[in-house]
């Protein structure tokens, strides 16, 4: 179907005008665009955002609004609403504003008016204090708009930084998203992609191979395996539209609707005092040994109520959300089972910008630790893992909500003190008996202080052997920093939920906060 429309017929009556111009904005790019996208697998605009919202809820804003570009013979292609969809409705009752590109309507590119319809909205948004969605699906800039189209980017970008740590920002990749587009979405808060129909990227499979001679498909360059797994770009991946849609409607669930609200709390059903007798012997005796710490965030969280941020992308840290007693609150946690949970650069950074959306969104930090140190090496340190791992350092520093920590093994040199540490402001620190907390590991520690006694000894391997005992005996066990009061509590591994819950309790109204100041100058 043409995009090209005749002068619309003189009306009838203004009821019939009005009547005539929804059912034209409601066509978007006319039906064979439309049957296109299906078959692409991928629903409308409309459709995905009916499928979003609570039924019926959907309040549309700037539906007859069109293009102003004359260029390119573009005055006879008006298609009212411009190729995308804003408006206003509610999630699980809350009120949420949300954009959708409309592919069928010139590829869901960006004019000028489109722009300023998610300026718009936007702008609403955070005057009343809502979440923005947007779902993303669109060819980019409008080529025949030129730089106008490159202003209204810069309108939206500019909005999605001063909504940032205001409002939740959200962004689901359902479509392509190029070029400098992949900016609104990079300064939201987490992005959704949908396996098989999204991608993103800076430049394309075509412009890479004309400059450094590569050849990559669209999937492998910015698909969303791609984007999951290897350069940590997407926090979710979706197998469709709806699961997508139904995705973020449960990320919303844990979220306040602006920085001045505290998260929703909800009934629970599981005992805060339950104990959970597994839990005693989940972490092994062989500090060599490892464990799935998923598990034990599982076991120790409300039932069914742990939702895992980016869990292909840096598997050595584990983030999300959970709740307790109802109340949602934000986890990090090393993963022994990937790198023995060592802390590198990507989980660094992983884990840095998580801890401080929840600081941004009053969601209490609960944090398991399990970690050996910082992960040794030329590729790391070449990387910059100092100015990476301090990000997390200073991430946790500066957060001013609850902080709970448990350290369920061990906890080793500069990550003891980097992961919520009550030095930097932790505030309930409990310890399982298994415990390690000292500056170095026994064969790290000996090997050191010890090196001439080894070296000289008839027997190396005993003498070695035996200054690990005593070093273990003395260093490695939570006793000398609950001597020190640097953790309060050795708890008894089967009671961590209600320890925790009672922490969280007690901590509710708590209130700490930062010197004055513009902003801080974090180790970006
Ligand atoms: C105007 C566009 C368009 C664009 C697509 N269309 N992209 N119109 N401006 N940027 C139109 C097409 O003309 C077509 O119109 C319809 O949308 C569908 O496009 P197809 O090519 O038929 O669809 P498909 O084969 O699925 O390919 C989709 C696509 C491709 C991969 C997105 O269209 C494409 O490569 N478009 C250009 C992408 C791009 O380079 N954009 C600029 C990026 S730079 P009809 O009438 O036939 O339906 C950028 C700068 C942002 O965005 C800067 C911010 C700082």
């Amino acid at each position: 179907m043409s995009t090209e429309r005749p002068p619309a017929s003189a009306p009838d009556s203004p009821a019939k005008r009005l009547d005539e111009m929804n059912r034209r904005a409601l066509e978007g790019g006319g039906e064979e665009r439309i049957a296109r996208q299906h078959n692409a697998g991928k629903m409308t605009a409309r459709e995905r955002i009916d499928a979003f919202l609570d039924e019926g809820s959907f309040v549309e804003t700037d539906r007859l609004v069109v293009h102003q570009c004359s260029d390119f013979g573009m005055e006879q292609k008006k298609i009212l609403g411009d190729g995308v969809v804003t408006g206003h409705g509610t999630v699980h009752g809350r009120r949420v504003f949300v954009f959708a590109h409309d592919f069928t309507v010139f590829g869901g590119s960006l004019s000028s008016a489109f722009a300023n319809k998610v300026a718009k909205i936007m702008d609403l948004a955070l005057k009343v204090g809502a979440p923005i969605i947007g779902l993303n699906d669109s060819g980019g800039a409008r080529i025949q708009e030129g730089v106008v189209s490159l202003a209204g980017y810069a309108e939206i970008f500019l909005r999605n930084t001063l909504a940032s740590g205001v409002v939740p920002q959200i962004s689901a990749i359902m479509g392509p998203c190029a070029g400098g587009a992949v900016y609104s979405p990079a300064l939201t808060d987490f992005i959704f992609m949908v396996k098989n129909t999204s991608y993103m990227f800076i430049t394309g499979p075509d412009v890479i191979k004309t400059v450094t001679h590569e050849e990559v498909t669209k999937e492998e360059l910015g698909g969303a395996s791609a984007h999951a797994r290897r350069s940590g770009v997407a926090h979710f991946t979706s197998e469709d539209d709806q699961d997508c849609l139904e995705s973020i409607r449960e990320l919303l669930g844990y979220l306040p609707s602006n920085n001045q609200e505290d998260p929703p709390a909800r009934p629970c059903a599981d005992p805060e005092d339950r104990e959970d007798s597994a839990l005693d012997s989940l972490v092994p005796a062989d500090p060599q040994k490892p464990y799935d710490i998923v598990q034990l965030i599982e076991r120790v969280a409300d039932l069914d109520s742990f939702l895992q941020v980016q869990a292909d992308f840096a598997a050595n840290i584990v983030i999300g959300f959970a709740r307790f007693a109802g109340r949602p609150v934000g986890i990090v946690a090393n993963q022994p089972m990937v790198l023995a949970g060592c802390l590198d650069i990507d989980a660094s950074i992983k884990a840095a910008r998580f801890v401080r959306f929840c600081d941004c969104f009053h969601l209490p930090v609960v944090t398991f630790v399990d970690v050996p140190g910082f992960l040794p090496g030329t590729e790391q340190e070449y990387g910059g893992i100092i100015q990476h791992g301090a990000k997390l350092l200073y991430a946790f520093c500066e957060a001013t909500v609850p902080k709970v920590t448990v350290i369920t093994r061990k906890a080793y040199g500069g990550a003891y003190d980097v992961m919520s540490s009550k030095h930097i402001r932790g505030d309930i620190s409990y310890a399982f008996p298994t415990a390690e907390i000292a500056v170095m590991g026994p064969d790290g520690a000996v090997n050191i202080v010890y090196r001439k006694e080894i070296e000289q000894s008839s027997d190396p391997e005993a003498t070695k052997n035996r200054f690990v005992e005593e070093y273990r005996e003395k260093f490695a066990n939570p006793y000398k920093a609950a001597e020190l009061g640097f953790i309060d509590e050795v708890i008894a591994p089967r009671t961590s939920r209600s320890r925790i819950c009672q922490a969280l309790a007690m901590l509710r109204n708590k209130r700490d906060v930062n010197p004055p100041r513009k902003h801080g100058n974090l180790p970006l």
